[in-house]
């Protein structure tokens, strides 16, 4: 029997790690949907796409030959055979994803490669069926929220810019602190005018991990998982 696990929050919540152990712990696909809005955004931006445009911002994306490689102990990101996985990571990246995310067609055709995916993960796919760990912002609640485990992980803002400060800058002293502010927070407010990730959807369990250790957050998802398939 295969277990589909989805994992929404906001930046600097710990989500992309977590859910990877998460999935490594258990056998399971690892997908980061993220990744896929990155990878969209290096993609328009390497083809001269105007991200204002959302019509052209549209096209490309759906024309976009994208591969996701979903073993947690090494994701891997293509696009038309370029290995984009640092490339996805720069602050240029960070600041201009939203424009993608916001494009509300492209949210449709990214939504319908990553339902695919998760759908091959039930049958075969990386897992030979086992299942996926599939996390982002609307993973519980429009691209699987039939998914058997749901969890929205939350921190406080406080705790989410110090993760994130020391994550990119390596300290979380005041000038990293102030560095990071607008980054995090702007991009999760632009990104929330198209998708609610604050606030636990029907059924979904909440995991505040602002006073948990990476550790300590890992074992709480892992418990909300094995607590969830014991009462099905
Ligand atoms: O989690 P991240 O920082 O890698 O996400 C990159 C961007 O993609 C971020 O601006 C939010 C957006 N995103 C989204 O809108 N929906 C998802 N399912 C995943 C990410």
């Amino acid at each position: 029997m295969s277990t589909v696990v989805a994992v929404d929050g906001p930046s600097g919540s710990g989500k992309s790690s977590v859910s990877r152990e998460v999935a490594a712990r258990l056998g399971l696909a690892y997908l980061d949907t993220g990744a896929m809005y990155r990878a969209a955004t290096w993609w328009c931006t390497h083809q001269g796409v105007d991200l204002a445009d959302g019509t052209a911002v549209t096209a490309a994306v759906r024309a976009m030959p994208l591969v996701m490689g979903m073993d947690p102990a090494a994701p891997t990101v293509h696009v038309d055979g370029h290995d984009v996985a640092a490339a996805i990571r720069t602050t240029e990246i960070s600041a201009a994803v939203s424009a993608v995310a916001t494009t509300l067609d492209a949210r449709a055709e990214l939504g319908a490669r990553q339902r695919a995916l998760i759908d091959a993960e039930r049958t075969g796919g990386f897992s030979a069926g086992r299942g996926v760990v599939a996390e982002g912002r609307d993973i519980t609640t429009v691209v699987a929220p039939d998914a058997d485990v749901r969890v929205l992980l939350t921190a406080s803002e406080e705790a989410r810019l110090a993760r994130r400060a020391r994550e990119v800058h390596g300290t979380d002293d005041a000038a990293a602190l102030a560095a990071t502010h607008d980054q995090v927070l702007r991009r999760d407010a632009d990104d929330s005018t198209v998708v609610q990730f604050h606030v636990a959807a029907d059924g979904v369990v909440t995991v505040d991990s602002s006073h948990l250790t990476y550790e300590g957050t890992v074992e709480a998802v892992l418990d909300v998982v094995a607590r969830t398939l014991a009462v099905r």
